[in-house]
Order: C-alpha cells, then sequence, then structure tokens
C-alpha cells in the first residue's frame, strides 16, 4: 500500500519531508545508517556489522517497495536522510497480519518531536493496510526516549527478557510491546 509523502513541522520549527524511501535511495540510506548507529547505546549493531554492498541495500529496499505488509519511511531534510522507521511485515501466510518495526535517527535530530512524527505516520498507514492486525518492537528496558515514545503512541508492554542484550561485558533487558491495530 502507497504512503502519501507529507510534510512535518518540528518542536524547533524544523520542516521534515517524510516519504517513502525508493531503490535509488540505497547509496544515502547506508550513509545515513553508518551516520549513527554505532553511536548509539540503544542499537544492537556493533562497529563494521552494517556492512551491505550497494547491490544487496537495493535489494533490501526493492523488497520494502514491493510487500505490501512493510514499510520503509524516510525523513528528509535539505536533500539529506535524518531518520528512518523500517516496518517489516511478516511474509509467512499465518503471521502476514504482523509486522516488527525498528527507527532510528541521527542525535542532533533527537527529543524535537520527530520520532513521533515518523512513527504516527507509520502507525496511520499500518491502520489504513488492509493486512496489518498488529505491530510490535523490541527496545532496551533503559531507553527512556524510546519507551517514552512508544507508550506515548499506544503500544503495550507485554513482556520482559532479563540479560537479552550482552555487550561491552554489560548485559541488558529487553521489553517486548505491541500495538494492536484493529
Ligand atoms: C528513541 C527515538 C526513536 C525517539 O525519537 P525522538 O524523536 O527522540 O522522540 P520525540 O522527540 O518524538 O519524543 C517522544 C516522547 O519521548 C519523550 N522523550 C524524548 N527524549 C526523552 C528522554 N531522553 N527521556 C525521557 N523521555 C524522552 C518526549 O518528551 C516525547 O514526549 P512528549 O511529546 O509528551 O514530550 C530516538 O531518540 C532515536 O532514534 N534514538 C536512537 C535510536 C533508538 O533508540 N531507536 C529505537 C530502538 S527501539
Amino acid at each position: 500500500m502507497k504512503f502519501s509523502p507529507r510534510t512535518v513541522v518540528l518542536k524547533d520549527g524544523r520542516e521534515v519531508l517524510l516519504r517513502h524511501v525508493e531503490v535509488s535511495d540505497a547509496p544515502r540510506v547506508i550513509e545515513f545508517v553508518h551516520g549513527f548507529v554505532y553511536d548509539e547505546e540503544y542499537v544492537p549493531l556493533t562497529e563494521g556489522e552494517f556492512n551491505p554492498t550497494m547491490a544487496e541495500e537495493e535489494q533490501i529496499l526493492s523488497n520494502y517497495v514491493e510487500r505490501s505488509n512493510s514499510l520503509f519511511l524516510v525523513a528528509e531534510f535539505e536533500g539529506k536522510l535524518v531518520a528512518n522507521i523500517n516496518v517489516d511485515g511478516n511474509q509467512r501466510k499465518i503471521l502476514r497480519h504482523t509486522a516488527v518495526f525498528g527507527m532510528g535517527m541521527h542525535k542532533e535530530w533527537q527529543a524535537c518531536g520527530l520520532g513521533t512524527a515518523i512513527l504516527t505516520a507509520a502507525i496511520d498507514w499500518a491502520r489504513a493496510n488492509s493486512e496489518l492486525e498488529i505491530l510490535f518492537l523490541q527496545v532496551y528496558a533503559e531507553n527512556q526516549a524510546g519507551l517514552a515514545l512508544y507508550r506515548k503512541t499506544g503500544f503495550i508492554e507485554h513482556g520482559r527478557i532479563p540479560n537479552f542484550f550482552k555487550q561491552n561485558g554489560r548485559y541488558h533487558d529487553e521489553i517486548s510491546m505491541h500495538l494492536s491495530l484493529k
């Protein structure tokens, strides 16, 4: 299902375009992801782990374009990608009504309403999607910004796995949350 692009005004007055990714965005998506994932304590990736070739990234983006129960939104400011959300609809028949998502943005864009804007846009899209009924996610238990955002947008906690993340000699609990769309 298509996503209609929209412009949103953030708390600091900046205007950002939210639109669906295109396959031709592959180099910009790689640059954007490299620009924040390794600095973020609550993204479970270590240096060098995000390393797709251009062809692999194009294939990944093409899947988002083609799969009717999936979505990859980007936020664009002055021609640069500054945030994204990827909603991965399950491809198995008995799970096609479910999708897990992940999202992120560069540090300088955090806490000014962009997370709320891009997640709300994705939820609106998911509600209008005839297949999807459940969105779910996993988040670090210490990720206060993430938890505040997910609670604010209606997600409900349904589980916690102690010591799920193990990094730099420390363990972190995981919280699972879901949103019923129907
Ligand atoms: C987590 C993340 C997506 C949140 O997006 P954001 O744009 O920073 O969040 P928003 O500005 O829309 O704020 C959402 C709510 O959380 C609150 N919030 C923001 N930062 C917070 C913080 N550090 N602690 C507690 N609450 C916080 C805001 O007050 C806001 O509520 P309000 O509108 O009622 O005031 C973003 O910070 C991010 O990408 N972080 C790095 C990657 C990451 O953690 N991804 C999520 C993995 S599950």
